[in-house]
């Protein structure tokens, strides 16, 4: 079987059984601290939640009076999402889709969000990755991303002699400091990054935004 189709099952499997390593409903705090900075600025406007999970930073965006779209390719991610969200007044709208084949037209969003996602990209479609995402924030537009650091273990005696790995039927890209200004630093201007360490996890949080054209 093809990489791609044993991580889709992968994924399929942790929504089926719920057992699956990252937060199901609470938002991440950089995420958090933008919207509080961001709504000041622009209270309104369009946001798209790439590989959305559960749904919790679309959900938290949604009620926070945005335009939210969650995306993600597993129905099982989204019907749990819909589940979570029940009974909420202003909730995200849900796309099942692909990260690849993304099914919005240029300039539409404000704020991309990418809690997770890229870091199941392999390398050598990072470009189709960009070209696929890139020209759906407009300019100036806020990008957030989450990612696995190289300090990143999945257990004590974890090492690895490359930044990428295949584990339990899934790809993981582990990224240095650096990766994000040569991975991004064509088309936006990195704002800020920041690494969260909890135990044997590790993980930058980047703010971006997308250079004026
Ligand atoms: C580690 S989970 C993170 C979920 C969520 N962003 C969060 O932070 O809670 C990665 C998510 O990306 C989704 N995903 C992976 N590859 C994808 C693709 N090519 N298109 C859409 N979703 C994808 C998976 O189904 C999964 O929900």
């Amino acid at each position: 079987m093809d990489l791609y189709e044993t991580q889709k099952a992968y994924f399929e499997e942790a929504y089926r059984s719920g057992e699956h390593g990252w937060p199901v409903s609470e938002p991440s705090l950089p995420v958090i601290q933008f919207l509080k900075a961001f709504k000041k600025k622009k209270p309104s406007g369009q946001v798209l939640d790439l590989g959305c999970g559960e749904g919790r930073h679309a959900a938290l965006f949604a009620r926070a009076g945005y335009r939210a779209v969650g995306l993600d390719y597993q129905a099982g991610a989204l019907t749990r999402a819909i589940h979570l969200l029940n009974g909420l007044r202003s909730n995200p709208c849900f796309v099942l889709g692909d990260v690849f084949q993304l099914p919005f037209s240029p300039n539409t969003f404000d704020v991309l969000i990418d809690y997770g996602c890229l870091h199941h990209v392999r390398k050598r479609d990072t470009k189709a990755y960009l070209q696929s995402v890139v020209p759906l924030l407009k300019s100036e537009g806020n990008f957030l991303l989450s990612c696995f650091s190289t300090r990143f273990k999945h257990h004590p005696e974890d090492r690895r002699t490359r930044d990428w790995v295949m584990h339990k039927g899934h790809y993981d890209r582990f990224f240095k400091k650096g990766s994000f200004r040569a991975i991004f630093g064509r088309e936006f201007k990195i704002l800020k990054i920041e690494e969260e360490r909890d135990g044997l996890y590790a993980f930058y949080h980047v703010h971006m935004q997308k250079k004026k054209h």
